[in-house]
């Protein structure tokens, strides 16, 4: 069956929202009817060649093509100093990051509040605590001077994390884990593919993590990846991503396996498939498309919603970000009512999130103030962005967002 087909009927049971590159612009006014969905994951015929010679291939496990997707990374990054590991998710690699960082059993890690649920259970998962600071107003990034305020003798790591299409000042994070004897764990996810400072996101951080989940700029899927410094760490992840197993990793990446291998200690089984690292080399080669694709989008976003009274847009000019996200703020306590709103007029919207200290598990963590986080956790609303966004489906939002405005 070729692509177009089996687009046309995923379309009909998606009801429309999955994306072909074969299928686009034949399908108009099935589209108008449908959503415009928040994501909308860049699948097209090189993802599903390259899902076809991997399942050919035969060998479906950890094997060549993770490699090959490790070295794709690290080149993209420019990271020809650092190590890089494939991982079953970005969970997955927050857990190993912080194991790696020898977060554990009665330590603290300083992350912001407004952040993924994943990282409070992988602080959880080592047996660590989770202390939510607060963030900047104007970047929603970790703030700083809040954290100062949240170090005692048991913090061992602090997370910075790269929210939407607005960057971490990580220069500072470097400054702060110095002064405080700590490790810093680079949350990533959102930032694939972006600059700080000219320097590649990947390059340059303590311990870095991506996540390459369904709805990502880059998707395999579910995968994930760290980016470490030294040799000894890539081992020890090496390690507890094949529940603790010796396996040599260069002999898996021949697609093939030891059957007698020691296991000295904890492990879990978060290795990257085959599969799902062929989709990511497809998606790798595509970085550029994507990248401009989405800049283009939010700064178009930007222009057109920036001056509206009640709404904030990122305060950014995009100069070398690749979007994953982007948000508003609705004021006034109306947030709801905007996402209803646009919801019957075929605009899908996320929100990215709600706080950490709200969820029962977390509510009795250590905190600082957290009145930016309240705040923003109350206004954050994300808009549809997609690595092939359609001026059509941009004029709908745009469109939607001004009339709930204007009425
Ligand atoms: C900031 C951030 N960190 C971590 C994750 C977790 O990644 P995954 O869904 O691949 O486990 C996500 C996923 O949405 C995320 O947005």
């Amino acid at each position: 069956m070729g692509v177009t087909q089996t687009s046309e009927r995923t379309r009909e049971r998606m009801g429309a929202t999955a994306n072909s590159a074969a299928g686009r612009g034949t399908h108009e006014s099935a589209q108008e009817r449908a959503m415009v969905p928040v994501f909308r994951p860049l699948i097209e015929e090189e993802e599903i060649a390259a899902s076809r010679a991997a399942l050919e291939l035969g060998w479906l496990g950890m094997g060549s093509y993770v490699n090959e997707f490790e070295e794709g990374l690290r080149e993209f990054f420019g990271a020809h100093d650092r190590y890089v590991a494939a991982v079953s998710t970005g969970h997955a690699a927050l857990h190993l990051a912080l194991m790696v960082a020898g977060v554990g059993r009665g330590d603290e890690v300083i992350t912001p509040s407004f952040n993924n649920i994943t990282d409070f259970q992988a602080i959880l998962a080592v047996g660590a605590e989770p202390v939510f600071c607060d963030i900047e107003d104007a970047t929603l990034c970790i703030d700083f001077d809040a954290a100062e305020k949240l170090v005692t003798r048991r913090t061992r790591a602090i997370i910075a994390m790269d929210y939407d299409c607005v960057l971490c000042d990580h220069a500072r994070a470097t400054e702060f884990a110095r002064k405080h004897g700590l490790r810093v764990i680079h949350d990533a996810a959102h930032a694939f593919g972006s600059k700080y400072n000219g320097r590649a996101i990947g390059s340059f951080s303590d311990i870095c993590m991506f996540s390459f989940d369904p709805v990502k700029t880059l998707t395999c899927i579910d995968g994930g990846a760290l980016v470490v410094r030294t040799r000894e760490e890539l081992a020890r992840i090496h390690e507890m991503r094949l529940a603790g197993m010796s396996q040599p990793a260069s002999l898996m990446y021949q697609n093939q396996r030891a059957w007698t291998y020691d296991v000295a200690r904890l492990g879990f089984r978060y290795h990257m498939a085959n599969l799902h690292a062929a989709i990511g080399l497809a998606q790798l080669a595509k970085m550029k498309r994507i990248s401009e694709t989405r800049r283009a989008a939010c700064r178009r976003y930007n222009a057109e919603l920036g001056r509206i009274a009640g709404l904030r847009v990122p305060r950014t000019d995009l100069e070398g970000v690749t979007p994953f996200l982007y948000y508003v703020r609705v004021e006034g306590g109306r947030r709801d009512d905007f996402r209803e709103f646009l919801r019957e007029r075929g605009v899908d919207t996320g929100i990215h999130w709600q706080p950490g200290h709200w969820f029962t598990l977390l509510k009795n963590c250590r905190r600082g103030k957290l009145d930016v986080t309240e705040r923003v956790g109350r206004e954050i609303v994300s808009l549809p962005l997609h690595s092939a966004m359609e001026e059509a489906s941009l004029e709908r939002v745009i469109a939607a967002v001004r009339e709930f405005f204007d009425g």
